[in-house]
């Protein structure tokens, strides 16, 4: 990774940390097998598989993420999109183990990580793996960032306690991260703390925070969400241009389809803990085949609509999690119900006529279905 102002002072190949405290000799194997490019034999860097989290709490079991299955390439920018309570968030926590237990728990599937399930890894091995090859950057930057520690020190320590840096190298590599992600006099800013900076530069900071480790996958969830439009738009001009020389593969989580499309090549839409569509960009907006899909795309503003036209919403309510019903979870707010919507689950099927890698969850447009 180099910087703005040109190449940190770190070593040119950071390695792992000698893993003396990882529990078994197992687990050191693999989490220092994790990105070895000689090794990928053609796999994804992510693959989730049938993912499931639940919360166990005194009003009854929520089912935030029921058998969520997608992949992401080495590189890639996916999007994760859906309305607010869907559960993309906890789809982001599983993966990166960071579900609080409890009242959370990941119940079933696998999440491979560059060819290894970290549901096998011990928290040890999970937290070590995290710092150093999973970024996550959260919705508020304040609520995540120390108030109590300059931005300096909260970059070097991740750099420092990963990479293995000595403190001067730790610190020189802190202030060519704030400079890559735009902060003007970085050396100068490194003593300033969280409250000092702006909203849109403590996001930048989080951003820096994230890459100090130079890690293989950026969760971004929701990253702009507290941000005014224009600075919005940099932050993600700032993850695209950085994703890109970086090749640092990316979750982009959203609840809107815009900026997923603007940003990614591929999304995939959960409603109600699991995936309804994914697919290309292109293809999901050109040919949604689940009617959620195609409220989702209806109701974003539009530069068309008359001025104080209504804005088009979701008629209805998302679901309650609790015990949701086991058949297609959007029938209660589908134009296109019928019984069998009622009856039996819908599964996620390739829709191969429709894009390359399409698929969808609906009894409608199922082949012979009633919806054209
Ligand atoms: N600690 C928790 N205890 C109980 N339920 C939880 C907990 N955390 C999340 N949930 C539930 O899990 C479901 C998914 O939540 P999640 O935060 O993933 O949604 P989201 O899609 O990220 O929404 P938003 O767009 O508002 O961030 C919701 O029903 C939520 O209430
Ligand atoms: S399965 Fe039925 S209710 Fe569900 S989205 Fe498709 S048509 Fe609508
Ligand atoms: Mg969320």
């Amino acid at each position: 990774m180099s910087g703005d102002g040109g190449a940190p002072a770190t070593a040119a190949e950071p390695r792992l940390p000698e893993a003396a405290h990882i529990s078994t000799p197992e687990g050191r194997r693999l989490v220092a097998q994790i990105g070895d490019e000689a090794d990928r034999h053609g796999r994804k860097l992510l693959e989730v598989r049938n993912l499931s989290t639940q919360f166990f709490t005194p009003d009854g079991v929520v089912h935030a993420v029921d058998e969520v299955d997608f992949d992401l390439d080495y590189g890639e920018t996916l999007g994760l999109v859906g309305e607010s309570g869907c559960g993309k968030s906890v789809t982001a926590l599983s993966i990166a183990r960071l579900v609080a237990e409890p009242p959370g728990r990941i119940v079933g599937g696998e999440v491979v990580f560059d060819g290894i399930d970290l549901l096998r890894l011990s928290s040890e091995e999970m937290r070590l793996l995290r710092g150093r090859r999973i970024g996550f950057v959260f919705q508020d930057p304040m609520s995540s960032l120390n108030p109590t520690m300059t931005v300096g020190r909260q970059i070097s320590e991740s750099a420092a306690a990963h990479l293995g840096l000595s403190r001067p190298a730790a610190s020189t590599r802190a202030a060519d991260l704030l400079s890559m992600v735009g902060i003007p006099r970085p050396a100068d800013r490194l003593g300033d703390y969280p409250h000092q900076f702006s909203g849109g530069m403590r996001q930048r900071v989080m951003i820096a925070i994230a890459l100090a480790c130079d890690p293989m996958l950026l969760i971004a969830d929701e990253p702009t969400t507290a941000l005014d439009v224009t600075v919005q738009a940099q932050i993600m001009e700032l993850l695209r241009s950085l994703s890109e020389r970086l090749r640092t593969a990316v979750l982009l989580i959203t609840h809107d389809l815009g900026i997923a499309a603007g940003m990614c090549q591929r999304v995939c839409v959960m409603y109600a803990g699991r995936i309804v569509e994914r697919g290309l960009v292109d293809d999901i907006f050109g040919r949604p085949r689940m009617p959620y899909t195609r409220a989702l795309l209806d109701s974003r503003p539009r530069l068309d609509v008359e001025p104080g036209g209504r804005l088009r919403t979701i008629e209805g309510f998302p679901p309650d999690l609790v015990d949701p019903r086991p058949a297609c979870r959007f029938a209660p707010r589908c134009a296109h119900r019928r019984a069998v919507c009622d009856e039996a689950k819908p599964d996620l099927t390739p829709r191969p006529a429709d894009g390359e890698g399409h698929a969808a969850r609906c009894w409608g447009t199922e082949a012979g279905g009633w919806i054209p």
